[in-house]
């Protein structure tokens, strides 16, 4: 199972979304695995976002995450990294299908609430920047053999 990290960003709390997209996820069949409200510090919003250090955008990106608190979540799943994407939609508000979070709920660029994972590599980095190893929790869904067929052994 893979895992994702994924940012309701401040705009999401402050419009009362986290509800909404946290029931997509859910509902999707991705697992919890951790979660926790709470303040990004600068330094950790620069860290996060190091990839994109010196593009135009940057110093705005940094300033928007750390201006509210945020939700922050570990997702698993077969696929997660990708599945979540697709669910999150493309990066601009106005650009993003329907259907998707970014799309249905948002019209910003900048302000385009969430942020996941883009590849194996960033959701292991991201996920040691925001949990301690122990806030991570492996546990075994009551459903998970009506979400994935396990027949074979391995989640279908
Ligand atoms: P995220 O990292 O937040 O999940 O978003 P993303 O992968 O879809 O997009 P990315 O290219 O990683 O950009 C990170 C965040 O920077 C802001 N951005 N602004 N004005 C611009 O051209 C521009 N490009 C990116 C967005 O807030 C984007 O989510
Ligand atoms: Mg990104």
């Amino acid at each position: 199972m893979e895992r994702t990290l994924i940012i309701f960003k401040p705009d999401a709390v402050q419009r009362g979304l986290c509800g909404e997209i946290l029931t997509r996820f859910e509902k999707k069949g991705l697992q919890i695995v951790g979660m926790k409200f709470m303040q990004i510090s600068r330094q950790l919003a620069q860290t996060h976002y190091e990839p994109h250090k010196g593009k135009p955008f940057y110093d705005g990106l940094v300033n928007f995450m750390t201006s509210s608190p945020v939700v922050v979540l570990a997702l698993a799943g077969k696929d997660a990294i990708a599945i979540a994407r697709k669910m999150m939609g493309k990066t601009f508000g106005s650009q993003a299908e329907s259907g998707t979070i970014r799309g249905d709920f948002g019209v910003s660029n900048s302000f385009n609430l969430i942020h996941g994972s883009d590849a194996p590599e960033s959701a292991t980095r991201e996920l040691g920047l925001f949990f301690k190893p122990e806030e991570l929790i492996d546990w075994k869904p009551a459903i998970a053999s009506w979400v994935y067929d396990l027949s074979k052994g391995t989640p279908e």
